[in-house]
């Protein structure tokens, strides 16, 4: 664990689980199963650390709103002085509607269409991270047609395979759908500065997602750098260099990325270069400020022995998705009970559907409540309404201070967008 962070998140005080001073437990009775519950006063500590680690360089940390777009956490994290990486135009509307400062949004993503590049030019963005000459194109063609001009930066693909749990989560190799390539890049920022309607404003790189070792990230910086030097000799001046995000935490009591590490090499050789750095963390922010709260709906013996819970794939997708692995405890532990290697699974019909399998622990009782860890990021975001489930509530603690941030979904809410008239043939 790096310095700073003393402490985890959700201390387990006599027994009973916790968010800062409050009882798990009582937060479940008062919101319902399961529920999402965050804490801010970690998120705060996250961002706290990225800034500081930072602080001797021009930067800001664009906070990859995929991981979690809650409306509330990205108020919190806009007044913070965070900015946005986005994807979509749905993201786009929830961080202005959040109040984040739109000169602070980066607007990511392979498939970005005519009506999500225009949005993103009226709301004036930082910059659009470009996937490929195509959108440059379309960018320019828009920013044309408004008669505006439309910052960007390149995302270029390193080629640099980092290690990532999960092959999903690897984006910096040549065969990945993201970036342009090293040896095309320089190419295509030439014609763009010809181009009255684009301006040239950085470079960015995101290698991955999850990557443990700060060294994948000092590979692709000194390849950025080689193109911002071939650049500067042609007089194509950039504003900001972004290196993405990616950073890994522990999910299993491993190490997670050392972001001072990280900062000791990235700060210098960035203010040398002259350049802002941009930052766009996810799951370093949220990932463990948050835990997924579900109810023990039933304990079934057969070939193995099922926990089955409240909670399931369309609540928390990772572990069938990706293969993750979630700590799960029980909230109340005050009782000792037998350990058993056991599947947590949900209520969803497939056999995909489980939030751990072969995992030992202590056998909860029908009713009990049970914790899975670090899901604040790509968690309630990855939530679906598959087999007609509701999806979940959210509620976000800071300090005394308890608050329902998403009310969970009602039957209506499941229907919505369905029940039109029906039209005659
Ligand atoms: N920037 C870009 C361009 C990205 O594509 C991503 C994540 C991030 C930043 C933030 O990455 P983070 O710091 O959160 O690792 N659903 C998967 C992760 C997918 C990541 C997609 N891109 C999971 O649950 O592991």
């Amino acid at each position: 664990m790096g310095e700073g962070l003393l402490t985890g998140p959700f201390p387990r005080v006599g027994g009973e689980l916790r968010c800062g001073s409050h009882r798990i437990a009582d937060l479940a009775e008062r919101f319902g199963t399961p529920l999402y519950v965050y804490d801010m006063d970690r998120v705060r500590e996250r961002v706290d650390r990225f800034q500081r680690a930072f602080a001797g360089v021009d930067h800001l940390v664009a906070y990859s709103v995929k991981a979690n777009g809650n409306l509330t956490l990205l108020r919190r994290l806009g007044a913070l002085g965070c900015g946005a990486d986005i994807t979509s135009r749905g993201e786009l509307f929830r961080a202005l509607r959040a109040g984040i400062d739109p000169g602070r949004i980066l607007f990511a993503g392979v498939g970005k269409s005519e009506l999500e590049i225009r949005e993103a030019l009226d709301a004036g963005i930082y910059a659009f991270n470009v996937e490929s000459a195509g959108e440059l194109e379309r960018i320019d063609a828009v920013a044309t047609s408004l008669g505006v001009r439309a910052p960007f930066a390149l995302r270029v693909n390193p080629d640099i395979l980092s290690p990532t749990p999960h092959e999903y989560t690897a984006t910096g190799h040549a065969e990945s759908k993201f970036g342009v390539p090293l040896t095309e890049a320089l190419r295509l920022y030439r014609w763009a500065s010809g181009r009255r309607h684009l301006e040239v404003r950085g470079i960015d790189v995101h290698i991955g997602s999850q990557i443990i070792d700060p060294e994948p990230y000092f590979r692709a910086l000194s390849g950025i750098l080689d193109i911002v030097a071939d650049l500067g000799r042609e007089g194509i001046g950039l504003e900001f260099l972004d290196i993405g995000g990616g950073f890994g935490i522990s999910y299993d009591a491993g190490p997670e990325m050392d972001v001072e590490t990280l900062a000791r090499e990235v700060v210098p050789t960035v203010r040398k270069a002259g350049l802002r750095l941009v930052l766009e963390p996810g799951r370093s922010v949220v990932g463990d400020a948050g835990i997924l709260v579900t109810r023990v709906h039933y304990v079934k013996r057969g070939g193995k022995t099922f926990v089955i819970v409240d909670g399931g794939m369309s609540e928390l997708i990772r572990p069938s998705h990706y293969g993750g692995f979630h700590a799960i405890e029980r909230v109340d532990d005050r009782a000792p009970r037998p350990t058993e290697v056991v599947d947590v699974v949900g209520p969803i019909c497939e056999t995909g559907d489980f939030l751990a399998r072969d995992r030992a622990l202590e056998l909860p009782e029908t009713g009990e409540l049970l914790a899975v860890r670090a899901v604040g990021a790509y968690g309630f975001a990855m939530a679906s309404n598959y087999n007609g489930r509701l999806r979940p509530a959210e509620c976000l603690i800071e300090g005394e201070r308890i608050s329902l941030v998403r009310r969970r979904e009602t039957l209506e809410d499941l229907i919505r967008g369905e029940d039109l008239p029906e039209t005659a043939s």
